[in-house]
């Protein structure tokens, strides 16, 4: 281990892009979710982390918080830094398995090798510990050197079946000179020694060159593998993003070990920065799911004020009767509502303006009549459309690839939840079936306004609480 000496520069000097109530680092950059985990009846969040500065991913950290109710956050001290010879070019992103009072963290160790062929390699590792707060590296890390399978083996996702334990660990892999992403298997009676076991799934070309961030667990009698392909190919309004994030559901069989596919692969959101999720199962039996609520390579306008990246609301996850994902805000969310600004039919053009760029947004209206949303900031103007006679649904933030677009068709009543926060917003259409979640960065005040030739049964917009605490003492703007 050698020490690790630099200053912490980084610090916000703007707010106006600092979300109130979805997570966002005290300063810096943030981006994966990891070791998402319930610990002491506390929820535990760590996080790919860059504290030294807001302007680049630099060398991964895991970043640290807590919360009792998934919406109030406390910021802890950083848990791990890039500080070993396994892991000196970024601890990766990992996840957390909790047993006897202990927390056991895995993670992926990156080394890079500049100037060789191949330039990296990715080793797992293991982090403990018991009062939730300091983390111990284990001695004789790494764990699992995935040897054969380098340089591209990281995300370690761990869970315990029985009396064994499972990781699944995105991979690239190379067949006819193509790069092919895949998910693996591994197994393990003791935590430390594991062995590769099967293959989840991979690529046939269509889903990419590499698979990262992957997740398996069991919903409604049946198995989702939600996972990060990089490299899939526009297709009209699907996988418009850089990179996307999507799932399979199928069967799966402990003895046998073998992932039996049902449905196609389902982008899990449709807007533009959603990535990297990462689930867990908490206490009251809920699959809870959370994002980079961001993408890779874009521009980050809140960078300049000193943080960048920040999650999406935590989301319920369910599995409908046709194998489709439904996600809902967590229910706690509700107390970050504070006054409610209208409720009640609405005309076209009713406008309402939000306190501190913060408020959700209900909608119920006749499914056979278009809607059309503004959410308008100085000089800015987003908007949310719903097409009755197309049966779809889209959210234009303006500029270069501003659209995006899907299908959904409600049968009885059009229902929108729509969460607006200072520098984002994530549309749940009808009961979660159908989600868009987009940053968007506009200087206040911001209004909420019915397109001028829609009218609705409800038109509900309360006002949002800070619930996140900013670095500082800044008047939000
Ligand atoms: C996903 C990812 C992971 C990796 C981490 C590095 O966004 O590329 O595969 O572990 O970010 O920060």
């Amino acid at each position: 281990m050698f020490l690790f000496v630099y200053s912490i520069n980084a610090e916000i000097t703007n707010n106006r892009y600092y979300p109130l109530y979805h997570f966002a680092p005290q300063q810096g950059w943030m981006n994966d979710p990891n070791g998402f985990s319930v610990f002491k009846n506390v929820y535990h969040l760590f996080y790919q982390y860059n504290p030294v500065s807001s302007l680049e991913p630099g060398t991964a950290h895991w970043g640290h918080a807590t919360s009792k109710d998934l919406v109030h956050w406390k910021h802890l001290p950083i848990a791990m830094y890039p500080n070993n010879t396994y892991d000196k070019n970024g601890v990766f992103s990992g996840s957390a398995l909790i047993e006897d009072d202990k927390m056991y963290l895995y993670y992926t160790g990156h080394i890079n090798h500049p100037g060789e062929t191949p330039d990296h390699e990715e080793h797992q590792a293991l982090a403990t510990s018991t009062d939730g707060v300091n983390v111990v590296k284990y001695e004789n890390n790494p764990i699992l050197y995935g040897t054969g399978r380098q340089p591209d083996i990281r995300d370690p996702k761990v869970w315990k079946h029985g009396d064994t334990y499972y990781m699944v660990l995105g991979n690239k892999f190379t067949k006819n000179n193509t790069s092919l992403g895949r998910v693996l298997l591994y197994s393990s009676k003791d935590k430390y020694n594991w062995k590769e076991v099967a293959v989840i799934g991979e690529s046939d070309g269509f889903l990419g060159y590499m698979w990262e961030c992957p997740d398996f667990f069991q919903l409604n009698g049946h198995f989702v593998f939600l996972w990060s392909p990089q490299g899939m190919e526009p297709q009209g309004d699907k996988y418009r993003n850089l990179y996307q994030t999507g799932y399979i559901v199928g069967d799966f069989d402990y003895k046998t070990l073998s992932f039996k596919p049902i449905t196609e692969f389902r982008e899990l959101d449709h807007g533009h920065d959603f990535y990297a999720t990462q689930t867990i199962l908490d206490n009251n039996g809920r699959r809870i799911v959370v994002a980079w609520f961001d993408m890779w390579e874009r521009n980050y306008p809140e960078q300049l004020d000193g943080f960048t990246g920040q999650l999406t609301l935590p989301r319920i996850l369910t599995l409908t009767k046709d194998l489709r994902l439904i996600q809902r805000p967590v229910p706690e969310i509700k107390v970050a509502r504070t006054k409610t600004l209208c409720t009640g039919q609405a005309k076209g053009g009713t406008k309402v303006t939000l306190k501190d760029k913060a408020g959700e947004i209900n909608i119920r209206a006749r499914v056979t009549n278009d809607m059309e949303l503004f959410i308008d900031g100085r000089n800015t103007s987003m908007r949310i459309y719903y097409s009755a006679f197309c049966g779809e649904i889209s959210l234009d933030r303006g500029g270069e690839d501003g659209l995006r677009r899907t299908e959904w068709r409600p049968k009885k009543e059009l229902m929108l939840n729509i969460y607006v926060d200072a520098s984002s917003i994530e549309v749940f259409c009808g009961t979660g079936e159908v989600t868009m979640s987009s940053r968007y960065f506009t200087d206040g005040p911001v209004s909420v306004r019915l397109g001028d030739t829609s009218s609705v049964w409800q038109f509900k917009v309360t006002n949002m609480r800070s619930t996140v605490p900013l670095n500082g003492s800044y008047e939000r703007q």
